[in-house]
């Protein structure tokens, strides 16, 4: 079979930066106390991280024919079947997505929306949020380590380096599955889209006030209420309410 190019530039992009958004949000929520001026950082990964998934979704209904949720293996029993396949032997290849990778997907866009909604709640005082955020965190873990063990086992199985394909976009596969354009001009749309959300995000925020402006959408509070600046000063208004993180020791 010949290698064939499958995932065109702007989903390969979306890819890479997607995982450098999550690690990044990730990572930070692990190591700063969110009374600290850099988890700012957090929240902002994390907002821009749920607009390259809006993004996405709409390259989903729009995009290049892998690209397209239409194409992707959304049926249980090919689920199963896959399932079944990987361990015993044998199944369908798949050019585009294939019925685990599919599903990991569909957690990872619903965990990153859910994330960013749950952290804007978070902002406006609700308390619930936070335990439903951390769900989703769960969701999203689960489905990324899920992912990766996917990639590997697949991998070894099939001696096939399938990571190298979220790079060059190409796979071993039917001619006829090929995408007849990488769509370069799309890539370069969804950089300028996405430089402009993010630089918008960061350019925009207000450290004082605990607030940053979405373009297009109104201000946003972030944050607990009550948090007006990065030491947290202005906080009394809405009292100090910390009810974890029990290591603050003034
Ligand atoms: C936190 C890190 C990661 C996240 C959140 C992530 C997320 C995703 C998502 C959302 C897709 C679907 C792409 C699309 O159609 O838009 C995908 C596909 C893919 N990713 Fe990742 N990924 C991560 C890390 C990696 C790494 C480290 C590799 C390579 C070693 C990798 C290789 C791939 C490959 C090969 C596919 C296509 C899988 C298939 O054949 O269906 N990913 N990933
Ligand atoms: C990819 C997206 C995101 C990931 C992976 C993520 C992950 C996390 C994690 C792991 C925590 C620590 C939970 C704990 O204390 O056990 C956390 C806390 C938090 N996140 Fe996110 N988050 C994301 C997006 C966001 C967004 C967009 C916002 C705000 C707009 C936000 C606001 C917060 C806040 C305020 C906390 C602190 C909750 C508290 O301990 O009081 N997060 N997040």
């Amino acid at each position: 079979m010949p290698r064939i190019l499958v995932w065109d530039i702007p989903t390969r992009l979306f890819h890479w930066l997607l995982a450098v958004a999550f690690v990044g949000a990730f990572a930070i929520a692990q190591l700063l106390d969110d009374d600290s001026p850099n988890f700012r950082l957090h929240m902002l990964l994390g907002l821009t991280a749920a607009f390259l998934v809006a993004l996405r979704v709409v390259w989903g209904f729009v995009g290049s024919k892998h690209a397209r949720f239409g194409d992707f293996a959304w049926s249980p029993k090919g689920l199963v079947d896959y399932l079944k396949g990987a361990f015993a032997g044998g199944g369908k290849r798949y050019a585009g997505h294939n019925p685990g990778s599919t599903w990991a997907i569909a957690a990872m866009f619903v965990a990153v929306l859910g994330l960013a909604a749950t952290g804007i709640a978070m902002g406006q005082g609700n308390e619930a949020a936070k335990d439903v955020h951390e769900g989703f965190v769960l969701v999203m873990v689960l489905s990324v380590v899920a992912h990766l063990a996917g990639i590997v086992w697949h991998t070894v199985r099939h001696k096939e380096a399938i990571a190298l394909s979220m790079v060059h976009g190409q796979r071993v596969a039917d001619a006829e599955q090929a995408i007849p354009s990488a769509h370069p001009s799309v890539a370069v749309l969804f950089l300028v889209l996405v430089g402009l959300w993010g630089g918008a995000l960061f350019t925009g925020y207000d450290a004082a006030k605990s607030e940053v402006a979405l373009p297009g959408l109104g201000v946003l509070h972030l944050g607990e209420p009550g948090e007006g600046g990065a030491e947290g000063k202005g906080g009394s208004e809405a009292g100090e309410k910390h009810e974890d993180g029990g290591d603050d020791d003034d």
